[in-house]
């Protein structure tokens, strides 16, 4: 199950989304927004992820203008590694090297072609493991700090 969530700046991709997860038979929750009302996007990165916490979802997708304040308040929450991607390689590797469980991407910024590849590779690209995991250990420990 994916979760997903998005403020008003990141709704239309977030439909997009919606459609290709649908083509693809990929079961989703949307955590709102549900229209294009001005909105305030800490709220869905909240939602979206602690469903992730919580372990009813995998993984999430969230999108707001830029990406940035969403993956900024998701990487607030505990257990999270949000990804800001734009590229291909970045959405790629942060699977394989940051077990990140979640992508941020800007709707304002990229096009929903790109958008959907990199959903693509995300959400089929496995963890690598191994050196990367101790890094991600230390990126805990720096979580776990008082
Ligand atoms: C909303 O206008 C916009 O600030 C928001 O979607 C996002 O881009 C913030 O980082």
């Amino acid at each position: 199950m994916i979760a997903l969530g998005s403020d008003h700046g990141g709704f239309a991709l977030k439909q997009e989304i919606k459609a290709f997860l649908d083509s693809r038979g990929i079961a989703y929750e949307d955590f709102g927004t549900y229209t294009e009302e001005s909105c305030d996007y800490p709220k869905y990165a909240q939602l979206a992820c602690d469903a992730v916490v919580s372990g009813k979802c995998e993984k999430a997708i969230l999108c707001c203008g830029t990406g940035i304040g969403i993956s900024i308040a998701a990487n607030k929450i505990k257990g999270i590694r949000a990804a800001l991607c734009s590229d291909y390689f970045s959405a790629k590797y942060t699977r394989l090297h940051n077990d990140a469980n979640v992508l941020c991407m800007g709707g304002r910024t990229i096009g929903p072609g790109l958008a959907l590849e990199l959903v693509d590779v995300f959400l089929h690209t496995e963890f690598e493991g191994g050196r990367h995991q101790r890094r991600i250990d230390q990126i805990t420990e720096l979580e776990n700090r008082g």
